[in-house]
């Protein structure tokens, strides 16, 4: 895939017009940020003072959304890479580098997700929602790292609340979010001397851009499982709640009352947990499927 990085500005002054708020004068990267919660923590970040680079696979869509950005005056500029693609990732952090100098944050937010049991599953479609979750995480941290240890910066994997217990129907996806908890912690042991933050922000449901897509069992685009709405937080309050965890520097944070109740069972009475999900994939199968 070729690569295409759009908004940057020949001899950018240094510092880049200084935004006020707690996250003024940092750069941050949001991974998968031309739609949906992405787009709305690159918002909410830039709100806060950051300067912000946007990326997506889709090249129209993406700059649709940093002209947007743009238009309302802040300071973004937006790369075109596959984060499933290593030297993607190098381009798409020397794209942040390139235009501010300097990386603080990196939130590894893109991801794909599915709607198929593992049984009717082609293998490949399991190793591309994997791929996504995983490779896409460590990728673009792998390329980051070194601007990250210079600023003692932050890194959220943003995950799911689905990957604290495992979901029916959602066996690739959730065994990629849950491999970003161990990397994040065996990253905080490796790093601990960088000073560098590794966080995990599990995410419960939140509404969805209306063309948001989901692979099925052959891989083919499909909409998302139907979910209660008055379940859903909306995508600004999400984003205010992954600022606030990289603010604190938090290890983990759990969003919702659905995603709290999940951490409690899961530890302390792990076989109710099981049979409440059983239960309800049986009485409750719209939910999953
Ligand atoms: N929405 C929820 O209810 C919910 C719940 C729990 C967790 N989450 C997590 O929150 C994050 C955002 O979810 P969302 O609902 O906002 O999803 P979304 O609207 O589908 O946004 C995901 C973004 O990632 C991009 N993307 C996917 N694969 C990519 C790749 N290889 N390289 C670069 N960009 C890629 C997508 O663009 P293209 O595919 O068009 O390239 C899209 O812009 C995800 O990590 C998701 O797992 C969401």
């Amino acid at each position: 895939m070729s690569e295409i990085i759009t908004g940057l500005r020949p001899r950018l002054a240094q510092p880049w017009p200084a935004g006020a708020g707690p996250f003024a004068g940092q750069v941050a990267i949001v991974t998968g940020s031309e739609s949906g919660i992405g787009r709305e923590t690159a918002r909410a970040l830039c709100a806060a003072g950051a300067a912000v680079v946007l990326n997506g696979r889709n090249a129209e869509r993406l700059e649709h959304t940093r002209q947007s950005f743009a238009d309302a005056g802040l300071t973004v500029v937006s790369c075109v890479a596959d984060v499933t693609d290593y030297a993607s990732c190098e381009r798409l952090v020397a794209a942040a580098i390139q235009a501010f100098g300097r990386l603080d944050v990196l939130i590894t937010n893109a991801s794909i997700s599915q709607r198929a049991y593992f049984a009717d599953m082609q293998p490949e479609v399991f190793q591309r929602v994997f791929d996504s979750n995983v490779y896409g995480s460590v990728y673009p941290l792998k390329a980051a790292l070194p601007h990250l240890i210079r600023t003692r910066g932050s890194v959220t994997f943003i995950s799911s609340i689905s990957a604290l217990n495992g979901m029916p129907s959602g066996s690739a996806y959730c065994a990629g979010k849950a491999a970003l908890s161990n990397l994040a912690h065996t990253l905080r042991l490796e790093l601990d001397h960088t000073g560098v933050h590794f966080g995990v922000v599990h995410i419960g449901f939140t509404q969805n851009d209306a063309d948001k897509r989901v692979l099925d069992a052959a891989g083919q685009p499909v909409l998302i499982a139907h979910r209660p709405p008055r379940w859903q937080k909306t995508q600004a309050g999400v984003a205010a709640i992954i600022l606030r965890h990289i603010r604190r520097r938090r290890k983990r944070t759990v969003i919702s009352v659905l995603g709290k109740l999940i951490v409690l069972l899961h530890t302390f009475f792990p076989r109710l947990g099981d049979w409440i999900v059983l239960t309800t994939t049986r009485r409750l199968r719209h939910f999953y499927e």
